[in-house]
């Protein structure tokens, strides 16, 4: 696929279904008229040329994750209901994952359920975050607390957005998009592999390509198992790891992405002690994790402290902390690991096991 190249696919996800396009430029946009369009200040500079004859209401939140909040969605509810918006109407999301997670959130409140357009701006939201139902916001303190299932009808990737994302966040959503390439049996892992370089330069040529692929494999997972009792826990490989980490040492010192990418070479120790992980594979994976320029070993882990944390992640069952490992390339389970077992793969090196 090249530049200026529009792909299109309809996606059915229990009762519901998205229409996913791809397109390579930002001035390709159309907003319905009668919509609210939610954006945050580093994104909306980008569209508001695209907005002189729009007659719906803009809101542009400041940017970050603090952003998730009730009173955004109250914000997006009360604007609805000014401009007298329908069930048919639109509430358009434009933004990173704060942004989507957000917009649909309130979207599937407004009267039980309104229009959702999402236009995803970062690769985190791109590949992972806007597609897939899951919408919400935090609460008590805690992510994602509060949420509903609420897919977008229309979901929009534009792959000249990643040209103005800040490098600290391409790098993070690029985590997600190599985990995506070891979940799949597919050729997205060979293709970043062989264009790791073009890909690091957002070479525009690639990039369409590469989210086209990326996001073909969340959409393969979600389509088979949308309510998450199922395949699509594989995609939390890394993450038990990695929100133990971000959790130690306070939210925002790490990014997501470090955490993740170091959580999957967390994983692929795992797998190899245990005796499930093909060692070659394991090396693939943490070689392609460091050439994207991912730092996977951290001296003086507090090890005590991210076992506890990852006792408390909400995705234990019956007590036990299950975690996501691979054979090798698309071949993921999940397994109860004993502490001692964390204990040893924590306190040493991936050069000790492959
Ligand atoms: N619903 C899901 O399934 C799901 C999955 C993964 C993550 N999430 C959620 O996604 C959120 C994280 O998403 P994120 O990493 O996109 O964070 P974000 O929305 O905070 O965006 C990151 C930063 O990049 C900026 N930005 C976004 N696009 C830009 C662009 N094109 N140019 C310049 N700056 C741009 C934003 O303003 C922000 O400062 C979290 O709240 C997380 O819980 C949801």
């Amino acid at each position: 696929m090249g530049a200026g190249v529009c792909m299109e696919q309809l996606v059915e996800l229990v009762g519901f279904s998205t229409k996913v396009k791809y397109y390579s430029q930002i001035k390709e946009i159309g907003f319905p008229e009668r919509s609210v369009l939610v954006s945050d200040q580093n994104v909306y500079p980008l569209i508001a040329p695209l907005l002189d004859s729009f007659e719906g209401k803009v809101i542009v939140l400041a940017a970050g994750e603090k952003e998730k909040n009730w009173e955004s969605v109250t914000t997006v509810l009360d604007a609805a209901f000014e401009l007298g918006l329908g069930r048919d109407d639109h509430m358009v999301g434009i933004g990173g994952g704060v942004v989507t997670d957000l917009t649909a959130f309130a979207a599937s409140l407004y009267m039980r359920g309104c229009r959702l357009i999402l236009y995803p701006t970062s690769l985190l939201a791109m590949v992972d975050a806007a597609f897939g139902g899951k919408t919400g916001m935090n609460y008590g303190g805690y992510k994602n607390m509060v949420g509903s299932f609420y897919p977008a009808h229309e979901l929009h990737i534009i792959s000249e957005f990643l040209q103005s994302l800040p490098n600290r966040e391409y790098k993070g959503g690029m985590a997600e998009v190599v985990k995506h390439g070891f979940l799949s049996s597919g050729e997205l892992l060979d293709f970043l592999e062989e264009n790791l370089e073009a890909i690091q330069n957002k070479d525009p040529h690639i990039l369409d390509s590469l989210l086209y692929e990326a996001l073909s494999v969340k959409i393969a997972v979600v389509s088979e198992d949308l309510r998450e009792s199922g395949v699509r826990a594989h995609l939390n490989l890394g993450h038990t790891f990695g929100h133990a980490l971000e959790a130690i040492s306070q939210f925002g010192l790490v990014s997501h992405g470090e955490a993740v990418a170091w959580g999957i070479v967390q994983a692929m120790k795992l797998g190899v002690h245990l005796g499930y992980t093909n060692k070659t594979y394991a090396q693939r994976v943490t070689k392609l994790l460091e050439n994207f320029g991912f730092d996977l070993e951290i001296d003086n882990l507090a090890i005590d402290q991210i076992i506890m944390a990852m006792k408390k992640d909400k995705k234990q069952k019956a007590g036990q902390v299950r975690f996501v490992l691979q054979k090798s390339q698309g071949q993921t389970f999940t397994q109860a690991v004993d502490d001692k077992d964390l204990f040893h793969i924590l306190s040493n090196r991936f050069h000790d096991f492959y």
